[in-house]
């Protein structure tokens, strides 16, 4: 009988603090998520020191935690993986502080693993990756098309030239005095809207993968002014509408580009923003028509957490990758840094 491999993942990124024994980088025994969101709401967006302060508070419970519901205990785990980057340096370093220390205090081997990668083995963890593929990743920090012909093999063909596609979603929200973070309320709003606002589509140049959502934004906020000045009424939900509308235009029409012209089996979707309802919806729609496989992992795999970061540990770990007691948090990664 082969060995199953138990990775003890540990994911500080951002405001998540979370904890997951996964098995052979696909089930997961235990995935301890805390959000902070509720400390950083108040001040409208994630503030870096108070995050860091929650997540050294919560560590160590967090890892008992993991393992209790795991059933299992330190000798039973192979090795540790650590989001190592990118994300806040202050952040980072409680998780990797806190692998480094199981790692040398129990003798596991360290991985390192990019956040990003995290985000797109998420689907790994509902369904097997069939490459090639297409990686839409859409986040609060990132939006990419990423190309991948095999496991850990990443080719950025495209990202963001300016603001993340969840941060012009946060920004558009506290423009119409939503709270934070507005991403998942503008989704509830656009179902019920209607597009009234011609938003503009960003495309950039004709055969250009990348985004650009700092344009849209500034015309929503725009069109907010004008209509204030004018006096006219202003229903958020009309707003949502035609924003959401001109962000998914843009996503699904790129990323079906990249599918075609790259001739891929299937297109995964991740980050915080592949919870969104009408993207979910326009990409089922458009992968059919091109009988693309389309995986997208259920909403809490898709937001911040410890099991993607463990579902991409075991692929590095079969790649033999490893830090050691040097290994620092990077607020900046490059995701191509494991293809060979
Ligand atoms: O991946 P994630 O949890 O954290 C980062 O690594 O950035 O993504 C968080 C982002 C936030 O900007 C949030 O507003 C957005 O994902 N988000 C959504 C939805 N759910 C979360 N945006 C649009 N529609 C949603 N349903
Ligand atoms: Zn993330």
């Amino acid at each position: 009988m082969s060995k199953q491999t138990l990775i003890l993942a540990i994911e500080t990124s951002c405001d998540e603090t979370s904890v997951s024994v996964v098995e052979n980088g696909k089930h997961i025994l235990s995935n301890s998520v805390l959000s902070q969101i509720e400390s950083h709401k108040r001040f409208g967006g994630v503030v870096p020191e108070v995050a860091s302060r929650h997540h050294v508070e919560n560590m160590t419970i967090m890892i008992d935690n993991a393992l209790q519901t795991a059933e299992k205990t330190m000798s039973d785990i192979d090795a540790i993986a650590v989001t190592q980057g990118p994300g806040l340096i202050g952040a980072l370093l409680v998780g990797v502080n806190a692998a480094k220390a199981l790692a040398f205090a129990h003798q596991k081997p360290l991985i390192p693993v990019h956040h990003i990668a995290g985000h797109v083995y998420a689907n790994q963890l509902e369904q097997d990756l069939k490459f090639p593929l297409i990686a839409l990743i859409v986040s609060g920090g990132h939006t990419e098309l990423v190309y991948m012909k095999d496991h850990l093999n990443f080719e950025v063909i495209g990202e963001t030239r300016d603001d993340a596609v969840g941060e012009a979603y946060d920004k558009v929200a506290r423009t119409i005095g939503l709270s934070y973070p507005g991403g998942p309320i503008i989704d509830q709003l656009a179902a019920e809207g209607e597009d009234l606002y011609a938003f503009p589509r960003v495309w950039l140049e004709p055969d250009s993968y990348d985004f650009s959502f700092s344009g849209l934004k500034s015309a929503v906020i725009n069109k907010l002014h004008n209509l204030n000045q004018k006096g006219e009424e202003i229903d958020p939900k009309n707003v949502a509408t035609s924003f959401q509308n001109s962000v998914v235009e843009v996503l699904v029409k790129k990323a079906m580009r990249a599918c075609e012209s790259y001739g891929v089996k299937q297109l995964i979707v991740a980050g915080g923003v592949a919870s969104n309802k009408g993207l979910r919806k326009a990409l089922e729609v458009e992968t059919q028509k091109r009988h693309i496989e389309l995986s997208i992992p259920q909403p809490k795999l898709c937001t911040d957490n410890a099991a993607m970061i463990g579902a991409a540990g075991y692929y590095i770990y079969q790649k033999g990758i490893f830090g050691d007691m040097t290994l620092n948090g990077k607020s900046s990664m490059d995701l191509e840094m494991y293809s060979v």
